[in-house]
């Protein structure tokens, strides 16, 4: 029905510098909840000779006065239309000048939290990616940058802006950012705020004041954010020689945020669940999230703001940077294996599930309709994914040599991905043709590998085939970096971790003077983002399983164990005893670490189950996966009962709670060891714990378990006794009833859950709990009957007019919709034409409902 509309579309090939360049930005603001003022004078040089100057800004701007170096331009050389602002050429100056404008806004009436907007009475804002235009008039592109100087007036008790301050009194504060940026970079933060503060000295001696803004009270919980702030401070010097280069960093944690946390310039505005822990709020798994949302917004004043994007298109130039190193400053802090796991099944989750789906794009796309809607899994998780491949290739050495010219020689610049490449080439010496094709090209390639063995030779051939995606038929090989080692027959290694470069379609790799034939692990630390298949066998499976000296390469075999038997039981075969056989002998070995026996302890999800059937060939069916995944875990725990009972009580960690990686993990195989425990203890364990377990970690666990029996509801009712008043505890808690209920409840709890008086759906989090649990319940949101399809648009309609963003993400719920079968595929279709015939629907929202229709046609 809806067709993605060509054009209203922004292409890459389209980009030209802006015809002025400003020097200075002064803004003043005279807050008030529903008529803000806003002057910002605005210094502009016509960069080419004369040019009309376009700026950014829509209905929502309430135009005071609009001044040419202290004139009103004459009224017939100004014009405004629905997005912007254009001043003629003629009505210009063509040397130097100063524009000021004075507009009014309404923060209180800002639902989509998108610009200026208030949460709990606090002044806030979210410019990234496009959100300064609705403060100003303003040319809000990412290669305009200029020194920023603000002032705030208002009776509030705490301003804050970007830089360093410069003067504060009551009712006024100003602000200089002597770092030239671009506007989304811009923030604003004024309330009653209270602070945990504490002092930093970089490497060269700057002393930096650091404090961690929260309401009032919330103090207690801020503590582990100021540690993770420092920590991460301290990683960038030593790691990649980055120094601070402001005299304050601010942190703000607001309640009503889009996204997770943003790294305005000296001034990071966090949603406030990833910034508030105690051990009675939150779980080991939200301390370890705060650690790396802290580092990994604080990395950004180096990948992002020193050196910004010279446009959207080249966003995965900063996010996919900043979580690549975030994702090492976790793997310093805690388990590297562990942590490499964890990344990769959120990728395959995630990232996968996009990239094989309607929803498929390059890490750097050429087109888009609404920018808001490419902050994606393939930007973030596979750009890092993609700077992993090319440190495999040249090296530790090669990588920390290109960085550092990359700092050097665009440090101040808006670059771009040929910049980035450019350095790499520079640096080492290699040519990054090929290579470029992982960011241009969209699709996950397959990798299908056979084995040959004759006279003491190991032949590995390889071949390689991305599948199409939209608007990208036809894929050229890429490079692919396979690590792969040998193992011998008595489970020595016999040759060590090495990369075969693959560049062809098809290749092959031979290992000589070989004694016996080994067994190849190939893929070591899942060194490329493909999908690969082997000709193996279950023993081989158990035999890595056992033996393989790569964390990776060994929890792979185990999840490649544990899905064939499970894609087996939901077709109705019988399967399993070979994996609960192999899980039995690594459980009981205590010299793997706990965390990674929990891993391997943990069966993958439906939804991952579902893909892999998809894979395959077959139309996964979600009532039969998730009974196949409760009969398998069933038949675990009766055979391991006494193993997972022991583990269960020799992980309970003595004195009091630290989130710690080595408590964390005994937690984590304890936990595991729990959820299989409960599938045949009745739930007694589940209960005890519950009523003595003095952390969150061990609470939702136990919890979780407790509604998986449907004997949830006294705990529940304690739960929101006791933290009626916490949002973060209580989203949770909305949260684990619908994501961990028997798939044929899911639909009338969250209904019912929908129509509380707590449910503040305009709150992301609290909405993002309810509609995310029920899309994270897969045979629930897949119903047969189509209730979790019609339920989710209804509220996807409902949050549409208040947030597009919020609606739009949460959208992806029916990414997979094509591959079920037929009544499903007509009842989804059905609930996305529904959206798309909303009349009013956001761009963001049509966008992304209208990629996915087309999907099924
Ligand atoms: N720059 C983003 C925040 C952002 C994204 C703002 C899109 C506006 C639109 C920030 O650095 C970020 O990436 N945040 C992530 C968390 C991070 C650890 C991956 C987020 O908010 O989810
Ligand atoms: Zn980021």
């Amino acid at each position: 029905m809806t067709q993605t509309d060509a054009t209203d579309a922004q292409y890459l090939a389209d980009y030209r510098p802006y015809p002025f360049i400003l020097s200075e930005t002064r803004l003043t603001f005279d807050l008030s909840p529903d008529a803000t003022q806003v002057q910002a004078a605005i210094s502009l040089t016509p960069r080419n000779g004369a040019a009309d100057l376009v700026l950014d800004g829509g209905r929502g701007l309430d135009l005071v006065s609009l001044l040419i170096d202290g004139t009103a331009p004459d009224a017939s050389h100004v014009i405004r239309d629905a997005e912007t602002l254009t001043i003629r050429a003629a009505a210009l100056p063509d040397r130097p000048f100063t524009l000021t404008s004075v507009v009014r806004i309404d923060p209180s009436a800002n639902t989509a939290f998108e610009g200026l907007y208030l949460s709990n009475g606090m002044f806030c804002t979210q410019c990234e990616a496009e959100g300064f235009r609705h403060i100003t008039f303003y040319p809000d592109r990412p290669d305009v940058m200029t020194v920023f100087h603000v002032t705030i007036r208002s009776g509030l008790p705490v301003l804050l802006s970007n830089g360093n301050p410069l003067r504060q009194k009551p009712g006024l504060a100003e602000w200089h950012d002597p770092w030239p940026k671009p506007a989304y970079l811009f923030a604003l933060v004024a309330g009653d705020l209270a602070a945990v503060s504490d002092r930093f000295t970089t490497a060269s001696g700057r002393d930096v004041a650091l404090n961690v803004w929260v309401r009032p009270g919330d103090q207690d919980r801020a503590g582990f954010a100021m540690e993770s702030l420092i920590k991460s401070m301290r990683w960038d010097e030593q790691v990649y020689g980055r120094e601070y280069d402001l005299d304050v960093f601010n942190i703000v944690a607001v309640d009503d945020f889009n996204m997770g946390a943003m790294e305005n310039k000296g001034l990071n505005i966090f949603n406030s669940k990833l910034v508030l822990a105690s051990p009675e709020t939150a779980t080991d798994g939200d301390y370890e999230r705060i650690e790396a949302v802290i580092a990994h917004e604080y990395f950004h004043n180096w990948t992002g703001n020193r050196i910004t994007c010279r446009d959207w298109f080249q966003l995965c130039l900063k996010e996919g940077l900043t979580v690549f190193r975030d994702q090492q400053f976790t793997s310093d802090m805690r388990s590297a294996a562990v942590k490499r796991i964890s990344d990769v099944q959120t990728l395959r989750a995630r990232q996968f599930r996009e990239d094989q789906g309607p929803l498929a794009h390059p890490p750097r796309p050429d087109h888009y309709q609404e920018i808001n809607n490419f902050y994606t899994a393939t930007v973030y998780e596979k750009g890092a994914e993609v700077i992993g491949m090319l440190k495999h290739l040249v090296g530790d050495d090669g990588y920390s040599r290109a960085l550092d010219l990359y700092f050097d020689r665009h440090d101040g610049d808006a670059a771009t991905i040929e910049d980035w490449l450019q350095v790499f080439q520079d640096a080492t010496g290699r040519d990054l043709t090929q290579f470029k094709y992982w960011y241009t090209d969209a699709g996950t390639p397959r990798l299908t590998m056979a084995e040959d063995w004759q006279d003491g030779v190991l032949t590995l051939r390889f071949t390689q085939v991305t599948p199409p995606t939209p608007g990208q038929p036809d894929k050229p090989a890429r490079v692919i970096p396979i690590a792969v080692g040998l193992i011998g027959p008595n489970g020595d290694e016999v040759a060590a971790t090495q990369i075969l470069e693959m560049t062809e379609a098809h290749q092959e790799f031979r290992f000589k003077n070989l004694g016996a034939r080994p067994v190849a692990s190939v893929l070591r630390g899942f060194s490329a983002p493909v999908v690969l298949s082997r000709d193996i066998d279950d023993d081989t499976r158990a035999f890595l399983l056992a033996h393989d000296s790569d964390p990776f390469a060994r929890w792979e075999a185990g999840r490649d164990l544990a899905l064939s038997a499970l894609t087996q039981l939901a077709r109705g075969q019988a399967a399993g005893d070979g994996y609960i056989g192999a899980i039995g002998r690594l459980i009981a070995d205590d010299s793997a670490d706990p965390a990674f026996r929990a891993l391997c302890l943990t069966l993958p999800g439906d939804e991952e189950i579902a893909t892999r059937l998809a894979a395959e060939g077959h139309i996964p069916d979600p009532d039969a996966i998730h009974a196949a995944r409760s009969d398998l875990a069933r038949r675990m725990a009766e055979a391991h009962q006494d193993t997972l009972s022991d583990i269960y009580d020799r992980m309970a960690v003595e004195g009091p709670y630290s989130p710690d990686a080595e408590p964390a993990e005994k937690r984590s195989l304890r936990i595991a060891a729990l959820g299989l425990l409960n599938r045949i203890d009745g739930g007694d364990r589940a209960s005890v714990l519950f009523g003595v377990a003095g952390n969150m970690t061990e609470r939702m666990a136990a919890l979780t378990c407790l509604i998986r029996l449907g004997r949830g509801e006294s705990a529940l009712a304690m739960i929101e006794e006791q933290f009626a008043d916490n949002r973060l505890v209580m989203d949770k808690w909305f949260t684990v009833q619908v994501m961990a209920a028997p798939p044929a409840d899911a639909v009338a709890i969250a209904r019912d859950l929908a129509g509380r008086r707590d449910f503040d759906w305009k709150n992301p989090n609290r909405f993002r709990a309810l509609l995310g649990g029920l899309a994270a319940n897969h045979a629930g949101f897949h119903a047969a009957d189509g209730s979790g399809y019609d339920f989710t648009a209804d509220w996807l309609i409902r949050m549409d007019a208040a947030n597009p963003q919020i609606a739009a993400r949460m959208s992806t719920a029916f990414e997979t919709w094509p591959r079920y079968d037929p009544n499903r595929r007509a009842k989804a279709l059905a609930a996305l034409e529904q959206i798309a015939a909303q009349p009013g629907l956001s761009k963001n929202t049509r966008e992304m409902v209208s990629r996915m229709i087309a999907a099924g046609a």
